[in-house]
C-alpha cells in the first residue's frame, strides 16, 4: 500500500453466537491453535492502522481479555441496539475527533481472511471513487450470507440478507464477506439513517450500501480469488469447516517449506507451531502451540505435541507430549507420556508405556520400558532396567530423586525420593531404594531367595501343578 490515508480497523465481536449453542462466546472458539477473533487479531496487525478497535457485548470479559497486552487494540462497548450497524456506528464514535481516513471493518467471526486479500482490497478502495467497497464471494451454496444484488449495469446496487430476501434475490450466489473499507465521513452519515425496520429487527451494516447508492455514491465489490477465505463461522459445521481449510493451508505451506507430510487428511498443524526443513510427519499427528521442530526430525504416527521443542533427527513415534523438550537424535515411544518439564537430552531414549514428568534425561540416558519417572534428574549414560519407578509423592509433598552418570539399575526397581544415586552405581532386580546409593555401590534390598522344596506335593496334592511336577521329577 503506497496511499498514506490514515486506516482505522474495527472488529465485530459483540454478538451471542446464538447457532453455535455453546458458553464459551462464538469468537473464542479456538481453530488451528488461535480463536477466531485471535486470527483476525492476527491478521489486523499487519495492517498499517492507527486504531484497532473490537466491538464487544456478550461476555464482553472475556472477549476483552484477549485484547489486553495488544497494542493499539481497544475494545468498545455495544449497547443494547442490535446489528452490526450499530456496532460500527458505536466504534467510529470511539475513534480520535475528527478521524477522516478510511475504515476497514472486519468479522470476528470470518477467520480465514489474509493479509494480502486485505491489502489488496483497500488497494482497490483507494483507487477508485468509491466510497465503500465490499469483499464478495461467489459460492455454491450461498445459504446464510448476506446476497450482493447489482444493477442491469452490474454495479453494486445493496445487500440483502438470508432472512428479508425474496426467492429471486436468495437465488444469487455471490455473498457479502462482512468485511468491508468505508470512507470514515459518509460511513457516520449513512449509518445515522440506518433503522431496525428488517426481519431480525437490528441495525444492519449492510444498509449503508443502500443508502449511500441512494445519495448518488459508488460502492465496489472485490470478489475474493478464492471463496473459502470468506467462510463466516456462525455454527459447529463451519468450524469444523474453517478448521479443515486453514489446516490445510498450514499442511501446504510446510510441505512447501521442504516438510514431508504422508498424510495431509489426518496430520494437524497450528498457525503458531514451526517446522524445518526435512521434518518427516506421519498420519494422525497432531503438531499444536508453540511447538518447534528442528531440522531432519521424524514424528508419528500417531503422535500429539503440544508447546514442545524438538531437537534434530529426534524420532517420536505414538506419543503423548505436552511442554517437552526432546533433545536432537533423541528416541521417544512407541507409546510414552512426557509431561511438563519433561527434558530429554541429546540422545535420550524414552520407551514403551513410558511416562515422565518434570525431569531431567541426561545425554544418552535410556528409560526403555513401563516406568514413571517424575521430579527427577539423571546424569548421562544412564540405563534404567524396566518397570523403573520413582515414588515422588509422600501424599503431601513431592520430592526430586537423582540418578548420577553411568548408573544401570535393575528391574522392577522403586525410588523413594528423596533419594541419590551416586556415579556408576547399580541396583539388583526388584530393589526399593529409600536410602541414597554411592557411588559405584551395589543396592540390594531384596530378601535372599529360599526354596521350599516339595511344598506343591505337599499342599496341593492332586492339582495340575503337582502331576507337572512331579512328572518332571520323574524325568529328571
Ligand atoms: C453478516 C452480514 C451478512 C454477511 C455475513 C458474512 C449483516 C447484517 N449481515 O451476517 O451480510 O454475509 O455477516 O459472514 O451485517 N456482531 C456485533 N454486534 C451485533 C451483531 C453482530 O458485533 O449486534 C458481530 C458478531 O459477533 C459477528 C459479526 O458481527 O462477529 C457478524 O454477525 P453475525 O450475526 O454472525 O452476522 P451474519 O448473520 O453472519
Ligand atoms: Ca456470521
Amino acid at each position: 500500500m503506497t496511499d498514506n490515508t490514515a486506516l482505522a480497523i474495527v472488529i465485530l465481536a459483540a454478538g451471542q453466537g446464538t447457532r453455535m449453542r455453546s458458553s464459551l462466546p462464538k469468537v473464542l472458539h479456538p481453530i488451528g491453535g488461535r480463536t477466531l477473533l485471535g486470527h483476525v487479531l492476527h491478521t489486523a496487525q499487519q495492517l498499517p492502522a492507527s486504531d484497532v478497535r473490537v466491538v464487544v457485548r456478550h461476555e464482553r470479559d472475556r472477549v476483552v481479555q484477549v485484547l489486553e497486552d495488544i497494542p493499539g487494540v481497544e475494545a468498545v462497548d455495544q449497547d443494547e441496539i442490535p446489528g452490526t450497524g450499530r456496532a460500527v456506528q458505536l466504534a467510529v464514535q470511539a475513534l480520535p475527533d475528527g478521524f477522516d481516513g478510511d475504515v476497514l471493518v472486519l468479522s470476528g467471526d470470518v477467520p480465514l481472511l489474509d493479509v494480502d486479500t486485505l491489502a489488496a482490497l483497500l488497494d482497490e478502495h483507494r483507487s477508485t471513487a468509491a466510497e465503500a467497497t465490499l469483499l464478495s464471494a461467489t459460492l455454491d451454496d450461498p445459504t446464510g450470507y448476506g446476497r450482493v444484488i447489482r444493477d442491469a449495469d452490474g454495479s453494486v446496487a445493496r445487500i440483502v440478507e438470508q432472512k428479508d430476501a425474496s426467492d429471486e434475490e436468495a437465488a444469487v450466489a455471490e455473498i457479502n464477506a462482512g468485511v468491508y473499507v468505508f470512507r470514515a465521513a459518509s460511513l457516520r452519515d449513512s449509518l445515522a439513517q440506518v433503522t431496525t425496520a428488517n426481519a431480525q429487527g437490528e441495525m444492519y451494516l449492510t444498509d449503508v450500501v443502500r443508502l449511500l447508492r441512494a445519495a448518488g455514491r459508488q460502492v465496489a465489490a472485490r470478489a475474493a480469488r478464492d471463496a473459502r477465505i470468506a467462510l463466516g463461522v456462525n455454527d459447529r459445521v463451519q468450524l469444523s469447516e474453517a478448521a479443515a481449510i486453514l489446516n490445510a493451508r498450514i499442511v501446504n505451506h510446510w510441505q512447501r517449506q521442504g516438510v514431508t507430510i504422508q498424510d495431509p487428511a489426518t496430520t494437524w498443524i497450528d498457525d503458531t507451531a514451526t517446522l524445518a526443513q526435512d521434518v518427516t510427519i506421519l498420519p494422525n499427528t497432531h503438531i499444536l502451540g508453540a511447538t518447534t521442530v528442528a531440522e531432519g526430525a521424524k514424528i508419528g504416527p500417531d503422535t500429539s505435541l503440544v508447546d514442545c521443542e524438538v531437537g534434530e533427527n529426534a524420532v517420536i513415534r505414538r506419543a503423548d507430549a505436552t511442554l517437552a523438550v526432546i533433545g536432537a537424535g533423541a528416541n521417544v515411544g512407541p507409546y510414552a507420556y512426557l509431561r511438563a518439564g519433561a527434558e530429554l537430552a541429546a540422545g535420550a531414549k524414552v520407551g514403551t508405556y513410558v511416562e515422565i514428568k518434570n525431569s531431567q534425561i541426561g545425554e544418552g540416558s535410556k528409560v526403555p520400558h513401563l516406568s514413571y519417572i517424575g521430579d527427577t534428574t539423571i546424569g548421562r549414560g544412564v540405563n534404567l532396567g524396566a518397570g523403573a519407578i520413582t515414588a515422588n509423592y509422600d501424599d503431601i509433598h513431592k520430592h526430586r530423586t537423582e540418578i548420577g552418570d553411568e548408573v544401570h539399575t535393575g528391574s522392577h526397581n522403586v525410588f523413594v525420593a528423596p533419594v541419590k544415586l551416586g556415579a556408576g552405581a547399580k541396583t539388583g532386580a526388584g530393589a526399593v531404594v529409600r536410602k541414597d546409593v554411592p557411588a559405584g555401590a551395589l543396592a540390594l534390598s531384596v530378601a535372599p531367595q529360599r526354596n521350599v522344596e516339595g511344598w506343591v506335593e505337599k499342599n496341593r496334592a492332586g492339582t495340575a501343578a503337582a502331576d507337572a511336577a512331579a512328572r518332571a521329577q520323574s524325568a529328571e
